[in-house]
């Protein structure tokens, strides 16, 4: 995810460039860039760090002349965060200039065919390809090119792109990823969110897949794919800016739980291709997946539970054998990492220095490192032999819900890819398990359209002391997390129990009213974990139990039901954890503390 704006008209535009891209730092903050044009010439500064970098290089926007200009503040998705693959990206000739903000799917492909016509790459960046491509099929009329492009490009964009022969204009497009434009009093404006615009216009005209807009300082144009010309009608916004940052949301919490669905699909899509799962970049040979003897996987908080639902994937699917371990544990230990191991760290931040630790132990003792991060160019990132990037895009709120989602996402495609390796599924079984993937997102959004519904369970537990959670197999695992979630940002005491373990102490804290939530998602534990329930009833706890549509045997026990759609059994966590997230979330609000920044906790823990 990053941020794109866009200026044409009659002021300077790279002050107007630089106050945009400080509205849009939450979308990404790892680099940035402007260009402008000016007497002939596309001017460009970009550098890696924060946008103030870019600030400071330019006397705030004050030293770069020019009425046209488009910025950008990146996270970063393809080649790490440096001031070469910082945006924007010429062509060679220095004549279009482009800015991007989603993934190009097929650059691969598309690079290597440019660079058989001897076009030659300076960056990393799937947008480089961009601009050459717009170069390749430039024969004097931009809206040609851009056309031409877009029916090769594969994945998502917005783009705002500038020609030097066309200095008079401004060219914006959009395919999946979220592109507005609106006149102003003295100009045009383009930005991938309304904050960035705010100060300058309140009609916007939203942009949708495949159009293109050709702006002027005093006029604008849509056309479609075939260059055809499209009415649009503005849109009034009425936010103010800070809501506006937040997308409208109270809390970016909230926002990030309703960003699931697109986070989750951007982090399988890509490495789904013809029913397979494509881990090729992650140069991990077939020959070296069948000769994995042990998984050793290690991470903190939240990436630590992806880990603890993962180990009865890759177990009961690949027929590894798994052990799941605290970083902050195993970097004090003299673990055992026979031949054959293969260490996985999980982190969203990819900074984490327990996490950090525990990997430069185990590259100490020669073993491989494969780390599922989300930050791209992060110390995990960087020193990790092998990287699996999750797509979750920048996560503000303290308490992870994306980052999570999309962790578990990288998870099912390792233990899918390995299993199908290793023989231990068919070719069958692993197309099912693929189109059992792609409903996630979909269903996900169902669960978070349920909102309502859990928010007016939340507001009946706003004073409790303590919830207990409980659950066999993977639902223990989701127990966990619902467990951390509710904790750390309603400060309500709350743990969660393997549900056979009740009876061996936890069970003597269950009194008259103690609200257990039970996860119900594997069929062939249904029948145990009922009977703990039915325990815990006879005790006088209230249950609130999570389970599969078709489960009905939970019903006679249970106080409060919440059913979740049905999926393939190793993907339950995926869509059990909605409504716990959704729990947390609205029970923190209810007691009016500050979801995103709960007390004595920070977004990234860097010290130990
Ligand atoms: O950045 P990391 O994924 O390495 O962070 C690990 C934990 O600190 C993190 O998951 C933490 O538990 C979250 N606040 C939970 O919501």
């Amino acid at each position: 995810m990053c941020g794109i704006v866009g200026y044409i008209g009659e002021k300077q535009a790279a002050p107007i460039l630089l106050d945009g891209l400080a509205r849009l730092e939450y979308r990404g903050y790892d680099s940035a860039g402007v260009a402008v044009y000016h007497d002939g010439k596309i001017e460009m500064v970009k550098a890696s760090g924060r946008l103030s970098v870019v600030a400071d290089m330019t006397d705030n926007g004050k030293s770069l002349k020019g009425t046209v200009g488009i910025g950008h503040t990146r996270w970063a998705t393809h080649g790490s965060p440096t001031d070469v693959n910082a945006h924007p990206h010429f062509n060679e000739k220095e004549s279009i200039v482009v800015v991007h903000n989603g993934i190009i799917e097929n650059f691969q492909r598309l690079k290597s065919i440019l660079m058989g016509y001897g076009y030659a790459f300076l960056s990393d960046t799937d947008t480089e390809v961009i601009a050459h491509l717009l170069d390749f099929y430039y024969k004097g009329n931009p809206l040609d090119a851009i056309s031409k492009a877009m029916q090769r490009m594969e994945g998502s964009y917005a783009l705002g792109i500038i020609f030097k022969e066309f200095p008079d204009n401004l060219f914006a497009v959009r395919k999946d990823s979220p592109l507005i434009v609106g006149k102003t009093s003295d100009g045009s404006i383009l930005a991938s969110d309304v904050p960035a615009i705010l100060n300058y216009t309140r009609d916007v005209y939203y942009i949708e897949n495949e159009e293109i807009v050709r702006m002027s300082a005093s006029s604008m144009e849509f056309f479609n794919i075939d260059e055809k010309e499209l009415i649009k009608e503005p849109v009034h916004i009425n936010w103010d800016a800070d809501a506006a940052e937040k997308g409208g949301y109270e809390f970016f919490m909230l926002k990030e739980i309703n960003e699931q669905p697109k986070a989750v699909s951007d982090t399988f899509s890509p490495r789904i291709k013809n029913d397979i799962v494509d881990i090729e970049d992650l140069n991990l040979s077939d020959e070296e997946i069948r000769n994995i003897n042990k998984l050793h996987v290690v991470a903190c908080g939240s990436a630590w539970h992806t880990g603890m639902t993962a180990k009865y994937i890759y177990e009961g699917l690949a027929g590894i054998p798994v052990e799941v371990d605290l970083a902050s544990e195993f970097r004090y230990r003299d673990p055992i990492l026979p031949e054959g191991t293969l260490l996985i760290i999980i982190s969203q931040s990819g900074e984490t220095a327990d996490s950090l630790a525990a990997l430069r132990l185990a590259k100490k003792k020669g073993i491989k490192v494969l780390a599922i991060v989300n930050v791209v160019g992060s110390s995990i990132a960087r020193e990790a032999d092998i990287v699996f990037y999750t797509m979750a895009g920048p996560e503000i709120a303290v308490a992870t819900t994306k980052a999570y989602s999309c962790q578990l996402i990288a998870h099912y495609l390792l233990a899918m890819k390995f299993a199908h390796v290793r023989g231990k599924i068919s070719d069958v079984e692993l197309k099912e398990m693929i189109s059992a993937m792609r409903e996630l997102p979909g269903k996900i959004n169902t669960l978070i359209g349920e909102k309502e519904r859990i928010q007016r369970f939340a507001n009946r537990y706003l004073a409790a002391k303590d919830v207990f959670f409980m659950g066999r197999g993977i639902d223990y695992a989701i127990s966990l997390e619902g467990s951390l979630k509710l904790k750390e940002i309603s400060y309500i005491h709350s743990d969660a129990y393997a549900a056979g373990e009740l009876k061996h102490g936890t069970i003597s804290l269950i009194e008259d009213g103690s609200l257990v939530i039970a996860i119900l998602t594997q069929k062939d534990l249904y029948a145990k974990t009922v009977s703990n329930i039915v325990e815990v009833k006879s005790r006088k706890a209230f249950v609130m139990v999570v389970t599969n549509e078709s489960n009905k045997e939970a019903e006679s026990v249970a106080d409060y039901m919440v059913y979740i759609p049905e999926t393939n059994k190793y993907f339950a966590n995926s869509l059990a954890i909605i409504p716990l997230q959704l729990l947390a979330y609205y029970i923190s609000l209810g007691k009016g503390l500050d979801v995103d920044k709960p007390r004595n906790l920070a977004k990234s823990v860097t010290v130990e």
